[in-house]
């Protein structure tokens, strides 16, 4: 099976173990020059990763066109590339799903940056419904409803997506965190990537802003093979045979839930985020 269960949530099995998660939360040491990409699946992660990668060197393609994402900025919870980032100088890009009470502890004591991508659940939903369609071995959904059912119950890879997103977003007021959202990003990519270099305190001329922009769209990620973690990742090819870009847009969920599934969801979605600002959002 590609689940294993860690402090009650469902984890992939594929890339971690309890050994690297216990190791990950007690004892990996964050560095104050660190910058770590946190999200829940499908929100937009590796669009984010190709954007932090291609700022790192003004633009310039090659470095995302010949080494694979997964290598250029190793996830902290990866059972083969942990000890690698362990012993990694300078500046480490990393990236997590990890859930807030499961990330590694020394972060909430150092000045390390966090930018955290948010994307509608109901794109979210959609997105990984296509995914867990192409697993090979697992149980495959039996229909978009099942599907959805599990995933408010939070019987998915890392768990509820109200839980992750509530969990960090009360973290938001901490100095080094940045919350950028999927939709903003397609709406304002300039903007968006202006941002992002003003959090990283990176200077870039603006035609290499074009450059980051260009080379991280979406029509160019799907044609560089580095770009999609499943294809590359030794691990991912045996369990998932799906395109980790899939459409890239926004409102997907509109071909996918009835109106009486979408009604219930916002309901849903209002009582447990009634804690937040509603403006928040920029979904409903
Ligand atoms: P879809 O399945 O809706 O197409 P993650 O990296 O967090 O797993 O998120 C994957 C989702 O982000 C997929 O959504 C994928 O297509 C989308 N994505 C990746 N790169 C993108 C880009 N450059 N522009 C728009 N969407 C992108």
């Amino acid at each position: 099976s590609e689940c294993l269960f860690f402090e009650g949530l469902p984890m992939p099995s594929i890339l971690t173990n309890v050994e690297t998660l216990c190791f990950a939360r007690e004892e990996f040491l964050v560095r104050d020059d660190d910058v770590i990409i946190v999200s829940y699946p499908r929100s937009g992660t590796h669009w984010i990763i190709e954007i932090l990668n291609l700022i790192h060197v003004n633009g310039d393609p090659t470095w995302i066109q010949t080494v694979p994402v997964f290598l250029r900025s190793p996830w902290i919870e990866d059972a083969h590339l942990q000890k690698d980032l362990i012993n990694r100088n300078g500046p480490r890009l990393m990236v997590s799903h990890l859930p807030v009470q499961l990330f590694p502890r020394s972060y909430f004591n150092c000045n390390a940056k966090v930018v955290y991508i948010l994307r509608n659940p109901k794109d979210i939903i959609t997105s990984l419904y296509h995914v867990s369609r192409g697993f090979v071995c697992k149980k495959q959904p039996e229909n978009f409803d099942e599907f959805l059912n599990r995933f408010i119950k939070g019987d998915v890879h890392y768990g509820s997506w109200f839980d992750h997103t509530l969990g960090w977003i009360k973290k938001r007021d901490m100095g080094s965190f940045l919350l950028i959202f999927y939709e903003e990003l397609q709406r304002d990519p300039r903007g968006s990537v202006e941002k992002i270099c003003q959090f990283l305190g990176k200077k870039l001329k603006p035609e290499e802003i074009d450059l980051v922009i260009r080379n991280s769209s979406f029509s160019a990620m799907k044609e560089n093979k580095m770009s999609d973690h499943f294809a590359m990742d030794g691990r991912m090819q045996k369990v998932i045979i799906a395109p980790m870009l899939r459409k890239g847009v926004s409102g997907d969920w509109k071909n996918h839930f009835t109106v009486a599934q979408s009604e219930d969801f916002d309901k849903l979605f209002q009582e447990k985020m009634s804690r937040l600002d509603p403006g928040l959002f920029p979904w409903f």
